[in-house]
């Protein structure tokens, strides 16, 4: 096994094939449009702030729909990797893209709409970790801004656990080995991926992602007590390819919280 740790900086290749598929995105972007076609108080043109933006999939595909709503579209991500990895002179058109950990954005600007989708906000590990991001959000969103973004709950970290351990996936360079472990008691999830090379040898490095799960509850708590509001929790089903419209519960796997100043 490789003993050099890399942050979420090899598995960038594995996004289309495995993780997310074109399909899924494009559910995802219609469902995050419906919300906030439902609650962006009537903006003319959309600011979008992307946090946790990865390979910018997300970002591509929003943009492209919704191009003449668009004023700006920036994605951020803290691996450069991941948001490099399909950049082209082609998309440099669509959005723009900052290197940056959520929990301390280099950026002044404000915008009227931030989001961030996927789990991302689940990689925020620790309380301390959601309040630094979500105060973050406060400083960068305008003044009747909406921040949207989906969250899973401890549902899908059980289930994820005991579904992808032992996956063994492939890449254009690498093949790839998933074990996945969740602790009930500090409700994460630890996914370590293995690499080994077309030529059979192990890498030097692996990666691990950890995801937490709190409460719809708990996460209330950190936005209200970081000057933030959440004014709806869905129900989020992103493959049904629309907003639920039904309050979410925390027996649900997935969530998505819509979030003004307080
Ligand atoms: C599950 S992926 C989702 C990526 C993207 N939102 C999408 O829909 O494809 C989680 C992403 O969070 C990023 N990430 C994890 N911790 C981060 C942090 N503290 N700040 C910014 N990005 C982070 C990872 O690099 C990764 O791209």
């Amino acid at each position: 096994m490789g003993n050099k740790k890399r942050i979420y900086d090899a598995l960038f290749e594995l996004y289309g094939n495995y993780i997310i598929t074109d399909s899924y995105v494009k559910k995802w972007v219609t469902t995050v449009y419906e919300t906030l076609e439902i609650h962006d108080n009537g903006f003319d043109t959309l600011r979008v702030l992307e946090l946790a933006a990865g390979t910018g999939r997300f970002a591509e595909r929003f943009v492209s729909m919704f191009q003449e709503r668009i004023e700006e579209y920036v994605a951020t991500d803290i691996s450069y990797g991941m948001l490099h990895y399909t950049y082209n002179a082609e998309k440099k058109k669509l959005f723009s893209r900052i290197v940056c950990d959520m929990r301390d954005l280099p950026i002044k600007t404000k915008y009227n709409v931030i989001i961030s989708n996927f789990d991302s906000i689940n990689y925020l590990v620790t309380e301390q970790d959601l309040k630094k991001c979500f105060q973050q959000v406060k400083l960068s969103l305008s003044d009747n801004g909406v921040f949207v973004f989906d969250y899973a709950l401890i549902e899908v970290g059980n289930s994820y656990a005991v579904g992808n351990s032992g996956r063994a996936m492939e890449s254009r360079n690498f093949k790839v080995l998933q074990e996945s472990e969740f602790d009930t008691e500090t409700r994460t999830i630890k996914n370590t991926f293995f690499f080994t090379d077309k030529m059979g040898r192990e890498s030097d490095f692996y990666e691990e992602h950890i995801e937490s799960f709190f409460t719809i509850s708990e996460i209330k708590r950190f936005l209200h007590e970081s000057g933030l509001k959440a004014i709806k929790v869905y129900n989020f089903i992103p493959h049904l390819g629309h907003n639920s419209h039904r309050a979410g519960a925390e027996t649900d796997q997935r969530v998505q919280f819509v979030v003004t100043h307080s």
